[in-house]
């Protein structure tokens, strides 16, 4: 069982899931690529059980770690400190926003996903994809205690099943139903651009036009939509790579 949550970036989704953690009785400890001392707030906010750290350092403290970075920095993750663990990939890829990775846009879409580019760098962890198909807004406020009826599912990949029953764990424990969607070639079928990214979560839309700042407001106040475990399952079921065929 999780009693520390190790933390390599501690952004948007890095401090949604340090929030839930703390809320859920565990230890985080967050790092970024700044230093610890630039967590000073965060940590504040967040209480006794956080504290900040190294990446390195945070790999070693976590029983599990989430690595929360922007994707075109995975090679910074610290392999060797994260060696032996279980590492959950909250990352997507954005080549029109953040750069185009070549080893990704080789394979074409039947190639190989970002999970498996993580996982191939983390050679000795277990990685498990999750966390990544959710805003970080909604992340935070559709989490709900075991039982209740509106409680969300998120889907899960990877190619360790003691590892994934790892991550469903964590899932369960921050306020989510874990679905298994297969492994980390699996993966694409919950990546950007799939029925069961995001959207799902977002339903709602602003009744009017809006300038940019309203959007980010009406972004941080709208509500989510609670998705559940057999929808998550045929949302990803339904998923077809964008080959030309299905373009
Ligand atoms: N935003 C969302 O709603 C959302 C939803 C699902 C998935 N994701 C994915 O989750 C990941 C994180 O997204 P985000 O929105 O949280 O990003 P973000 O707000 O930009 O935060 C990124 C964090 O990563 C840290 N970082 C960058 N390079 C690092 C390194 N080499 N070592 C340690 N820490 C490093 C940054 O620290 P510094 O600030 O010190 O550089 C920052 O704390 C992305 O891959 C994104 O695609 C995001």
């Amino acid at each position: 069982m999780t009693k520390t949550l190790g933390l390599i970036g501690a952004g948007n989704i890095g401090s949604a899931l340090a929030r839930l953690a703390v809320a859920a009785g565990l230890d985080v400890v967050l790092s970024n690529s700044r230093g610890p001392e630039t967590l000073t707030d965060l940590v504040a906010e967040l209480g006794l059980r956080a504290r900040a750290a190294t990446p390195a350092e945070a790999a070693e403290a976590g029983d599990l770690v989430v690595a929360t970075i922007l994707l075109g920095a995975y090679e910074k993750l610290p392999a060797a400190e994260l060696a032996g663990k279980t590492v959950i990939d909250t990352m997507n890829y954005y080549p029109d926003r953040f750069g185009p990775i070549a080893e990704l846009d080789e394979g074409g879409p039947t190639g190989l996903t970002s999970s498996a580019l993580v996982q191939r760098h983390l050679a000795a962890s277990k990685v498990v994809k999750a966390f990544h198909n959710i805003d970080f807004v909604r992340l935070f406020t559709l989490a709900r205690p075991v039982g209740a009826p509106d409680r969300s599912a998120l889907p899960i990949s990877g190619d360790d099943a003691a590892a994934k029953a790892e991550a469903a764990a964590l899932l369960d424990v921050l306020g989510y139903d874990a679905v298994d969607i297969g492994t980390l070639a699996d993966s694409w079928r919950s990546q950007p651009g799939t029925p069961v990214h995001v959207d799902p979560y977002f339903t709602a839309k602003p009744a009017q036009e809006l300038s940019q700042e309203e959007m980010y407001g009406w972004y941080l106040r709208t509500p989510g939509t609670t998705v559940g475990i057999d929808q998550v399952r045929a949302l990803a079921d339904s998923a077809v790579h964008a080959t030309p065929d299905h373009a």
